[in-house]
């Protein structure tokens, strides 16, 4: 099939004019003003502004976790991403303690496999570093195209690794060209002050929030910058959310580090008051929790600056049915929230059109550092000849209202119920076929592939 999509204003990261894109297959094949093709569909995208696809690196669909699933599988959660003008995502492999790392893989992928509308790929989370999982990571970087893993310094008993184990797998990673993702909070005072709230009776969200301030995120940033300058090994620090984690970062690049940053939509326009209202807040809760206003500056000024090159959603939806497994404990709570199909329009809306972040960055955060800091670019990530037909045509003007009532992820309330955005995705191309056009969706699960990645690019 061939598509030709006519006198649309192409933004990608650094790039901003009006042509038309002509699409074979599953790729670009042609951009240019008034192309003279014939093609099976044409779209007009006259008005529309026209980007590559959203890729959202950060989500837990199905995911086992505090005793519960998360709400969304593969299908509803790539599904409502799409809606969202979000092509690809990467979810998270979570090692079992004790397992090899080839049983965890097994076990998502059949969870996964076949199953996806919207494309994917997965990091790889290791909970245990020994000998024998040390052996299995060139595999996973060579044979499997898997060449994130990612690291837990909190989440104590659970899932948290301790440093000693952080540095080996650091080492084994860099040596095969991979990349090391870390949640850095400290695991140790966040156990400490939720044991403390807990033994004085203070078992409200709130004290979700208390648990876990913003010494904990810097403290743990900090280390973790220090860990891979001290390894060498390139890292990415997931859901990054103050002031005090990013100047742990800011003070990394002085000494020529690079250390990739990404910041999760929800921290940047949503704050702490929102755990003031008893269980309702409960919405919110999510590891590292929200923060303050002056973290929000920090955050944009942060993406202008550079230090913050990715904005994710770390979507990990619960159904309030299973919110209220900690009502009478916040400890006992699941942690996360639902934002895979907000997160393309709530930045567009408040990033570029508040005027916080140009057109430029909002590709460049949302979509093109992604594909290059977890090597898939220029296959994904932006719109040029070769790419993958991966396309979102947007109405920058169109307002709409944010609720649970009309949002396609699978859970029972929205973070953002009445939330006015202003800008509306339209149309959306995945791999050259028309995934959602009228709020519709035309592709059915299985059409979503697996992204082999490549070995992963300190330069950005
Ligand atoms: O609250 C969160 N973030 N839930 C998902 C797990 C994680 O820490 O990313
Ligand atoms: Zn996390
Ligand atoms: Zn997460």
């Amino acid at each position: 099939m061939s598509v030709l999509i006519k006198n649309g204003r192409i933004i990608t990261a650094t790039d901003d004019y009006v042509a038309d894109i002509f699409i074979q297959g599953e790729s670009i094949s042609a951009i240019g003003k008034n192309l003279s093709v014939k093609a099976d569909k044409e779209i007009d995208a006259s008005g529309k502004i026209v980007f590559p696809g959203g890729i959202d690196p950060h989500v837990h669909l199905d995911m086992p976790f505090m005793g519960t699933y998360s709400s969304d599988n593969y299908e509803t959660g790539t599904r409502a991403a799409l809606y969202g003008g979000t092509t690809m995502v990467i979810d998270f492999i979570l090692q079992k303690q004790g397992n090899s790392l080839h049983a965890a893989l097994a076990e998502w992928q059949s969870r996964a496999d076949k199953n996806c509308v919207g494309d994917y790929s997965f990091h790889m989370a290791i909970t245990d570093f020994n000998e024998d999982t040390k052996k299995e990571i060139q595999a996973f970087i060579e044979v499997e195209g898997i060449t994130s893993f990612k690291t837990f310094m909190a989440y104590k008993g659970a899932l948290m690794i301790d440093d000693r184990q952080m540095i080996g797998l650091m080492e084994e990673v860099k040596k095969h060209g991979g990349l090391i993702n870390v949640h850095a909070t400290n695991g140790d005072m966040i156990d400490y002050l939720t044991q403390k709230h807990r033994g004085e009776g203070n078992l409200t969200p709130l004290y979700h929030y208390l648990s876990q301030r913003e010494v904990t995120e810097a403290e743990a940033s900090e280390r973790f910058v220090d860990m891979t300058n001290f390894t060498g090994c390139p890292g990415y620090i997931v859901h990054l959310t103050c002031e005090g984690a990013l100047n742990a970062v800011r003070n990394a690049t002085k000494r020529n580090q690079k250390v990739f940053v990404e910041t999760c939509i929800q921290y940047l326009i949503l704050d702490a008051s929102l755990y003031e209202q008893n269980f309702e807040g409960a919405k919110w809760v999510m590891s590292p929790p929200l923060r303050e206003k002056k973290d929000q500056e920090t955050l944009w000024a942060g993406i202008n600056q550079g230090l913050v090159q990715v904005v994710a959603t770390d979507h990990c939806p619960f159904m309030w049915e299973q919110k209220l497994m900690g009502k009478d404990d916040f400890s006992k709570i699941p942690n996360g929230h639902p934002a895979v199909e907000n997160r393309m329009e709530l930045l567009y809306s408040e990033g570029v059109h508040k005027e916080k972040i140009s057109l430029n960055k909002y590709v460049e955060v949302a979509c093109t550092n992604p594909a290059k800091i977890f090597g898939m670019f220029p296959q994904k990530g932006t719109i040029a000849v070769g790419s993958d037909a991966d396309i979102v045509i947007f109405d920058p003007n169109e307002k709409h209202i944010l609720s649970a009532v009309s949002h396609h992820m699978n859970v029972d309330y929205s973070g953002y119920e009445g939330w006015e955005v202003t800008g509306k995705v339209k149309t959306v191309l995945l791999r050259g076929q028309i995934a959602i056009d009228n709020n519709e969706c035309l592709l059915d699960k299985g059409y979503g592939k697996f992204i082999r990645r490549n070995k992963v690019s300190q330069v950005i």
